[in-house]
């Protein structure tokens, strides 16, 4: 996950200093959209391939990656073909002095009007045949699984996801934030609802962009059928911190897909040491459990992400941080500086209680 964040971080301080692009001449303007452009180019590389819909790990990704190389092939092969007649025409007219029946005489026009004809009918025939595979791509992409599929039910926030397991005892449904775990093989269904505002969820490596609709319940399916870990990305603007509402899945063997369910549906540990135990009274004490749950405590928030393996995942801030111990702190204390606007009041508090509730959160497997 490392290379993710230096890859975003390196993409988001080059697209920060906006101004650049606004009060300052062209030269100005082209520097910052050649940086920007290096940036990105940096942003893809440091991603590893875990962020890209060319590098498809399922069904759903593959068939929207094959439309999408039929489509650019033949469109650069009809570009290709309009600029080559393009010159040909225009060396032939350099070449050929200016006569006065060029262009009007009845066989040059009918010959003519036979080629803009041929052209126009290609170009029809071309998108016709473009709109039936994309027709068929699309009923394919949501075409109902075959076999039993795994339900996540997701809720999207400004500016998080929020993820829920359901099981048929209610004390076995898990509810995590911002990090999926899926196995690989198996149809994954996502019922989408969103508590605020329109986001959209886009996981590149794995299938297309679903909006979530608040009001509405929408859903998308697809497999992987690859290992490995893919990040997903809201994919529609809903707020400052937009671009910050990252996910992250881990695509696993069905057998450590298993082990990890079985770690969430278990109760969060208790504090084990006086350290821990401080911190939870930090938490507890705090305005924390108005927005936090953590599972067997008093703390039963649902505004913010739910706690009860909190150490077990990678990353906070949705998928943007790494969850260390030095971030994690400095989040604590103050979440606006890493993203401003979000819920997450400042928590000003003393170092002792600071180090008792970094211990207590780091021990939430
Ligand atoms: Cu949520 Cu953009």
């Amino acid at each position: 996950m490392q290379a993710d964040i230096h890859g975003t971080g390196s993409m988001w301080s080059a697209i920060g200093p906006r101004r650049a692009l606004g009060s300052h001449g062209g030269g100005a303007r082209t520097r910052a959209a050649g940086v920007m452009l290096t940036a990105l180019a940096l942003g893809g590389c440091a991603l590893h391939g875990h962020q890209s819909a060319l590098d498809p790990a399922g069904p759903q990704s593959g068939r929207i990656v094959s439309l999408w190389w039929f489509l650019i092939i033949v469109s650069a092969i009809g570009w290709l073909a309009v600029v080559v007649t393009l010159a040909v025409g225009a060396v032939r007219a350099e070449r050929s002095p200016d006569s006065p029946e060029r262009g009007t005489s009845p066989e040059v026009e009918h010959r003519l009007h036979r080629r803009i004809a041929w052209a126009v009918a290609a170009t029809v025939v071309i998108l016709f045949v473009f709109m039936v595979l994309d027709f068929r791509t699309g009923a394919a992409l949501t075409r109902a699984p075959a076999v039993q599929p795994l339900e996540i039910d997701i809720v999207g926030h400004q500016w998080w996801w929020e993820a829920r397991y359901a099981d048929s005892s209610p004390q076995k449904s898990v509810t995590t934030a911002n990090e999926l775990h899926i196995p690989v093989g198996r149809p994954v269904v996502l019922q989408l609802r969103s508590s605020d505002v329109i986001h959209s969820i886009w996981i590149p490596n794995l299938n297309g962009k679903k909006d979530l609709i608040p009001g509405y319940v929408r859903s998308v399916w697809f497999q992987a059928d690859t290992p490995g870990v893919y990040r997903g990305q809201c994919a529609e603007f809903c707020g400052d911190q937009h671009a910050k509402m990252g996910l992250v899945i881990f695509a696993d063997p069905p057998q450590k897909f298993a082990q990890w369910l079985a770690a969430e549906q278990s109760p969060a540990s208790p504090p084990s040491a006086s350290m821990a135990e401080r911190g939870q009274a930090v938490f507890l004490a705090g305005s924390c459990p108005l927005c936090h749950r953590i599972a067997g405590t008093p703390a039963q928030g649902g505004n913010g992400p739910d706690l009860t393996h909190f150490a077990s995942r990678t990353t906070i801030a949705a998928g943007m941080l790494p969850n260390s111990r030095g971030v994690l702190a400095g989040w604590v204390l103050n979440a606006q500086q890493f993203k401003p606007g979000v819920k997450m009041p400042p928590n000003p508090m003393g170092s002792a209680d600071l180090q008792a509730l970094l211990v207590y959160l780091e021990q939430l497997r």
